[in-house]
């Protein structure tokens, strides 16, 4: 397509190198939209004739046909998917095909073709949270009042509901979502398609034209940086990090849930796989590989966001590998997604351990000092110190709870603790009174719920 101005054939590795139509196959039909919506403005503006033109859209098509149903004949020797197409609808319709590529170049093609891609990518991704974010909320919803310990620094603080920590992810994944569509916004603002090589044409495109065809909000108003940017792409992958930053965060409390010394929560057989040495095991590598796999996303941002800083103005063939990258990680979180969403579907909670680990540890000591500060009008650091001594003598006589204390034991640290103080020490009412807005008093959670609900239609 190329080869007017050499004598020789490139060397192989020349060619393995160069080649990326194994990855770019990916985006024929956003090459073919693209080249569809160019040679209907080629023969509007009188650039092509309008036979050519019917004869270009035709043959399109019937390479769209091959493609997907498997016939096409790709080649490395044609480097990429843009060139695989174009020398195909030349062989298939002669002439017309080599008109096609007037008043376009590869790099406005592939800066088009690469936005679309990331548009749609971004938008199904969004989509799929909102799967996902079902499941959680059902899951909250039949968990609504389930105690569960509240941990910071991984160390019992207070007791919490499990509906309310599982809408904490639902909160988390809607900001996800958002970012995500924002990506596609920002991908589908400017269009580059007409800036040509770098420095746009002498034809007489009609660019508006194209960029509405195509669904961008306008033609792009640099032609260079039309050319030479990906950062709708960064900002696709940077979200999309983020987004598998809370996926990892849910897998990592599975493994810590479902393993024994927890119990709390019990992984399907579909979602659970075992050991081919311990017959007893229940591992959860789904999780586990969400985890790692976050890990991998996060360097594809990484790896692009190096390729691309140091690169000159305009184009420069590092971009070629932005798709790897960008595929990669798409398909990494795709996946992810799937397998969170089925973990989630199908968990079963086990009420009692968590009940009892929301117990120990004395969760409710702040419950202790808060009943002193509101009943006897204690000054808080006060109660805090007093509450802190209850739970030393709690410890020294080996009572695990501090609702199982004694009210006697209680009173010998401060006589004035009664037993309507002893009382809102158990894990239940402990929740009940944490009923600020957004707190996790499942009549809260029970609000929260119905708002997403409202969301979600
Ligand atoms: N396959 C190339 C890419 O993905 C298309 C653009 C090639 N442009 C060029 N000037 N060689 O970036």
């Amino acid at each position: 397509m190329w080869g007017g101005r050499f004598a020789a054939q490139p060397a192989d590795a020349m060619q393995a190198i160069n080649a990326s139509i194994d990855v770019d196959k990916r985006l024929w039909r956003e090459d073919i939209e693209g080249s569809k919506a160019h040679a209907d403005m080629l023969a509007a503006r009188g650039i092509i004739t309008p036979e050519d033109n019917q004869a270009i859209q035709a043959g399109l098509d019937q390479i769209a046909a091959e493609i997907a149903s498997g016939v096409f004949p790709f080649s490395a020797a044609l480097e990429d998917i843009h060139l695989n197409i174009e020398a195909r609808l030349t062989e298939r319709i002669g002439e017309p095909g080599k008109r096609l590529h007037t008043a376009r170049s590869r790099n406005d093609q592939v800066a088009t073709d690469f936005k679309l891609w990331v548009m749609r990518a971004s938008r199904e991704t969004g989509d799929g949270l909102r799967i996902l974010q079902k499941s959680l909320l059902r899951q909250a919803e039949a968990h609504v009042d389930w105690v569960m310990p509240g941990f910071t620094h991984l160390q019992t603080a207070q007791p919490i509901t499990l509906g309310h920590h599982l809408l904490a992810y639902v909160a988390m994944m809607e900001r996800d979502r958002v970012r995500l569509i924002g990506a596609a916004l920002e991908a589908a603002w400017e269009c580059p398609l007409g800036s040509a090589a770098l420095a746009g044409t002498s034809y007489p495109i009609d660019r508006d034209s194209t960029a509405n065809a195509l669904g961008f909000h306008a033609p792009s108003a640099n032609s260079l940086d039309a050319v030479g940017s990906r950062d709708f792409a960064l900002a696709a992958l940077a979200n999309l990090s983020i987004a598998a930053t809370h996926l990892s965060r849910l897998a990592e409390e599975l493994v810590l849930w479902t393993s024994p010394q927890f119990g709390f929560a019990t992984l399907s057989d579909g979602w659970s796989t075992g050991s081919s040495i311990m017959p007893q095991k229940r591992n959860p590598d789904a999780a586990e590989l969400i985890r790692a796999k976050a890990a991998r996303i996060g360097a594809d941002f990484a790896a692009l966001n190096s390729i691309v800083q140091k690169l000159p103005l305009a184009y420069a063939k590092d971009l070629q590998e932005d798709k790897a990258l960008t595929f990669n990680a798409f398909d990494a979180f795709s996946l992810s997604l799937t397998a969170m969403t089925g973990m989630i579907e199908t968990i079963r909670f086990n009420r009692a351990p968590m009940r009892d680990a929301a117990a120990r540890g004395y969760s409710t000591a702040t419950d202790l000092a808060d009943w002193l500060v509101r009943e006897l009008k204690t000054p808080f650091r006060e109660a805090h110190e007093i509450t802190g001594r209850i739970v030393r003598r709690a410890e020294q006589l080996g009572v695990a709870e501090l609702a199982q204390m004694p009210l006697g034991e209680l009173q010998a640290v401060d006589g004035r603790i009664s037993e309507a103080a002893r009382t809102l020490l158990a894990v239940e009412k402990s929740v009940e009174s944490r009923d600020s807005y957004g707190g996790t008093a499942p009549q809260r959670v029970r609000e929260q719920i119905e708002r997403w609900r409202e969301m979600f239609k």
